[in-house]
């Protein structure tokens, strides 16, 4: 039989969300019911509700999420009834191009539940990143659900399955991060931060936080920042190089994702430097590169999908390392909400107020 939830919708481009009843259908072969316990607001479910991932709407937002396992559908055997989870977007398929080449990390093809949920009119909803989490109950494919030590808290536990994933990702997997190592990352939000604490526990030595919000660049130094610039008093780019003898870092990771940020990035490496770029752009972003500057500066310029993560590798280890206070994540939750505090969390995100509002359920 079908169920139903409460769920956060965004209906048409840039207007507020609204909490409506959702039905979860009955699961299907390899389908999971969880209850969601806590789910983040990222930026991308911002740029979902704008229109700039797709024009699909209707939307069920929230992807950044942690809760137990409620119901299983036939065939399922890596979760149980019961099992304390982190929903991921990576449910890598094996049989793709990618994950047949031993490269699951890039799955051209990951699983998402058999059949979507729908408005209580038979509408089907398009959830984000193929979770849909802003919701009392979500239906997702067993390999979604990443099984890790239900000693995390929820909330904490959820900023892993999106925004702090990639971040320490795009250090630690894209970005290569070595001991040593001299890195500055553009834009401190959850993703930004979450590069620097990355960058920390992979040894670099420098790491400079690149805001143009005082208060970012302040809750940048609590993950690990050497270094910290506001960019709306100075030029970036000139500000890394005094910080580097004048040569530029190993490796810039961009978590903005504009054109102006990307440039900088391009400019503020070091010969044989590094870019990562994590932050999503919208679609009318353009750069101009000159080739033989390209070419001059050697090096290597990459796209951050998720922050090249496994997520049964990488969950549980990084759950592992905040159980053991190696990973701040509970510095990352400005504050905790409900369902119907979305649109504001939106509202506070593009004013620069928090670093992650965090949905208790
Ligand atoms: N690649 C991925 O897999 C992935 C996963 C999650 C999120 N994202 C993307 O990462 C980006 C960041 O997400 P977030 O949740 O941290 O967002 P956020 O809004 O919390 O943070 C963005 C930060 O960038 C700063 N900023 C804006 N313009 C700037 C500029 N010109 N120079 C320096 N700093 C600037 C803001 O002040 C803010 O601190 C978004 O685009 C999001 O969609 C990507
Ligand atoms: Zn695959
Ligand atoms: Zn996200």
């Amino acid at each position: 039989m079908p169920s139903t939830s409460q769920g956060v919708v965004s209906f048409h481009k840039e207007e507020p969300v609204q909490i409506v009843e959702i039905v979860v259908p009955e699961p299907g072969p390899y389908d999971v019911i969880v209850t969601v316990e806590a789910c983040g607001v990222c930026h991308t479910d911002l740029h979902y509700r704008d229109g700039n991932i797709t024009d699909s709407f209707p939307f069920l937002l929230g992807h950044e999420a942690a809760g137990k396992v409620e119901r299983i559908g036939p065939s399922v055997t890596e979760v149980a009834v019961g099992d304390f989870v982190i929903l991921n977007w990576r449910a890598s398929c094996g049989s793709c191009r990618s994950c047949r080449r031993g490269r699951p990390w890039y799955c051209f093809n990951t699983n998402n539940a058999s059949k979507p949920m729908t408005l209580s009119d038979g509408t089907p909803l398009a959830s984000a990143l193929g979770i849909g989490a802003f919701a009392t109950r979500t239906l997702v494919h067993e390999g979604q659900c990443t099984k890790v030590d239900p000693r995390v808290p929820a909330k904490a536990a959820g900023l892993l399955g999106c925004g702090v994933m990639a971040g320490i990702g795009a250090a630690l997997n894209t970005g290569q991060v070595r001991r040593g190592d001299s890195v500055a990352v553009i834009g401190c939000g959850g993703v930004g931060d979450a590069a620097i604490a990355g960058a920390a526990l992979g040894g670099a030595t420098t790491i400079i936080a690149i805001d143009i919000d005082p208060r970012k660049l302040t809750w940048a130094k609590d993950f690990g920042a050497t270094h910290t610039i506001n960019a709306s008093e100075i030029d970036p780019v000139e500000a890394v190089r005094a910080l580097s003898n004048g040569n530029g870092v190993d490796l810039v990771i961009d978590a903005v994702g504009s054109a102006a940020t990307y440039q900088q990035a391009l400019s503020a490496r070091d010969l044989a430097g590094t870019v990562v770029l994590v932050g999503v752009p919208n679609p009318n972003e353009r750069v101009e590169l000159s080739l033989i500057d390209l070419f001059g500066q050697g090096g290597s310029l990459k796209s951050s999908w998720y922050g090249d993560c496994l997520p049964s590798r990488d969950f549980p280890a990084l759950v592992d390392l905040y159980l053991q206070g190696r990973l701040p994540l509970d510095s990352f939750i400005s504050e905790e909400i409900s369902l119907g505090d979305v649109e504001e969390a939106f509202t506070k995100m593009q004013r620069g107020d928090v670093l992650r509002s965090v949905v208790l359920l």
